[in-house]
């Protein structure tokens, strides 16, 4: 179990302090960048394994009230692939936005709601946007996604299960990038400059 010490570095840390579950995981997904293309496959089954490893994401779980919206970053470069755990509380989904660079979403504990939209913008701030895909995941499933496919949203659905811990993988710094923001319900979009982290819940 990580002391409170240990874990206040992984919060900040860009490599070397990296514990031997995130070490190995960052090594391993080093291996499968140095590929021509990016297996997105791969990388999610390797967060998946992540996922798995209950004794080392116990105590960060416990360090994030389950009432209340938390993330703690566990790997944070400046560039380059990074993971955050995020937990959403009862009945709160994220907005919807899009990346501009590829995502994998694993729960480790909880049922995380996963929505992707196809979607189309509009230059008056209308915007088509239709389900692609919804899946409730569990313990065990990964989402993928790589731009221009990567307008999502996910978070909980009341009644799907416990309020989901999710590993979120970035593969570069999304603040970085013009991105967009969407309301499936209004039909609307509106841009993100970049350093915009947008809505957080709806
Ligand atoms: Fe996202």
């Amino acid at each position: 179990m990580p002391s409170q010490d240990s874990v206040r570095r992984i919060g900040a840390d860009a490599g070397g302090a990296l514990p031997g579950p995130l070490r190995r995981f960052v090594d391993q997904l080093d291996e499968l960048r140095s590929a021509n293309v990016l297996d997105m496959d791969q990388v999610g089954r390797l967060l998946v394994e992540l996922a798995a490893d209950e004794e080392f994401f116990a105590p960060l779980i416990a360090q994030i009230p389950s009432a209340a919206p938390g993330a703690r970053w566990l790997v944070r470069p400046e560039r380059g692939p990074r993971l955050v755990l995020v937990h959403r509380p009862d009945g709160v989904m994220g907005y919807t936005h899009s990346h501009r660079c590829w995502v994998g979403i694993a729960p480790v504990h909880g049922v995380e709601t996963h929505q992707r939209w196809d979607a189309v913008r509009h230059q008056d701030g209308r915007a088509d946007l239709r389900l692609a895909d919804e899946r409730a995941l569990h313990h065990g499933d990964v989402a993928t996604l790589v731009p221009p496919r990567d307008v999502h949203n996910h978070g909980h659905v009341a009644g799907t299960g416990p309020s989901p811990y999710s590993l979120i993988l970035l593969g570069d710094d999304m603040l970085l990038f013009d991105r967009e923001e969407y309301d499936p319900e209004r039909g609307t979009w509106q841009a993100l400059a970049p350093g915009d982290p947008g809505r957080a819940d709806r």
